[in-house]
């Protein structure tokens, strides 16, 4: 049967939206179960899709897939022979169950449990060339103290780094995945945008400047996401996992669509790695009330 990709994300936000009416919006909080919306996850594959290489087979990973919004908004981007293998993690049995049922007959492998057992599969799941992925955002009262070191535990021996125990369950997350990845694989994750300043994203944001080509940060303007579920402010970050150029630039963007940002701006590597505010980023000046007076003088 020949692949229509918009009836298949017509099918996805049915299977998504009978999941949710199953559940309270409360017990979709508590169990990190917030939908990414379509138009998000399509802008960033569209974004992704520019950047891929032609010749290199799509090894694709999707993590806390739930119904597979990026899995979806890929299949608009790429024919299905560019990827040569893909799988989707989900703890939640009923996502994973639907995940299944939408993806399995396009070959998607899904691995229903917890992202650190899928880091352990055996057979191992294959190592991704392309991350995309929307995590959920517990905070770090919400983890198990036993799984919190855990956590802790995986990301000193993956990546050297350690992990405050305030960080949310992002932060590892993002880390363990980095590490996993293919070199010279994409990831695109939407994550808090408070992981631009807070002190434990840190470990985060040093190991985009030291270890990745961070290529865009674009911060979402949260009143208009375009979902109710968008509740707090949320970032796109997408990066190669390559060594960085110490001369290189990373694009700063906010509001509007990633395609066409309202504001933007480039920024050197080398002051991203010196300033830990990276919500400064992109710098708008504002101009004071003198200022725009004497405009209005000179304008006469
Ligand atoms: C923010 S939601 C995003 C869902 C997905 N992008 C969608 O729109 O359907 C995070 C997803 O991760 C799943 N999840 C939560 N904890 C997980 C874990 N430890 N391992 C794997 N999946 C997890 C949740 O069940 C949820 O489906």
């Amino acid at each position: 049967m020949i692949f229509n990709a918009a009836v298949a994300e017509a099918k996805r936000l049915q299977a998504q939206m009978a999941l949710e009416a199953s559940l309270s919006i409360e017990e979709r909080i508590l169990r990190g179960m917030l939908a990414t919306p379509s138009h998000l996850a399509q802008q960033i594959a569209r974004c992704v899709g520019r950047l891929l290489d032609e010749n290199r087979p799509i090894r694709y990973c999707e993590p806390f897939m739930g119904t597979g919004p990026f899995y979806s908004a890929l299949r608009w981007v790429v024919p299905r022979e560019a990827i040569e293998s893909a799988t989707g993690i989900e703890i939640d049995g009923e996502s994973a169950r639907a995940a299944a049922g939408l993806w399995s007959g396009e070959g998607v492998r899904i691995f229903q449990g917890d992202f650190l057992e899928a880091l352990d599969a055996q057979p191992p799941l294959a190592r991704p060339n392309l991350v995309m992925c929307d995590p959920p955002c517990f905070k770090p009262e919400q983890l198990k103290q036993s799984y919190k070191l855990q956590l802790q535990d995986r990301v000193m021996k993956a990546a050297g780094i350690r992990v405050s125990p305030l960080a949310p369950y992002y932060v590892y997350a993002f880390l363990l995945a980095g590490e996993w990845m293919e070199e010279g694989g994409l990831a695109a994750w939407l994550v808090p945008a408070e992981f631009m300043s807070s002190k434990y994203s840190d470990p985060m944001r040093k190991y985009l400047v030291e270890r990745t080509s961070l290529i865009r940060v674009h911060r979402l303007d949260p009143r208009t996401a375009g979902s109710e579920d968008v509740w707090i402010s949320s970032a796109i970050i997408i990066y190669r996992k390559v060594l960085p150029k110490k001369d290189s630039k990373v694009l700063f963007s906010f509001r509007g669509p990633l395609s066409d940002p309202v504001i933007s701006q480039e920024v050197a590597l080398g002051e991203l790695a010196g300033n830990p505010l990276w919500e400064s980023y992109p710098f708008v000046r504002v101009r004071t009330e003198e200022e725009m007076a004497g405009g209005k003088k000179e304008g006469k």
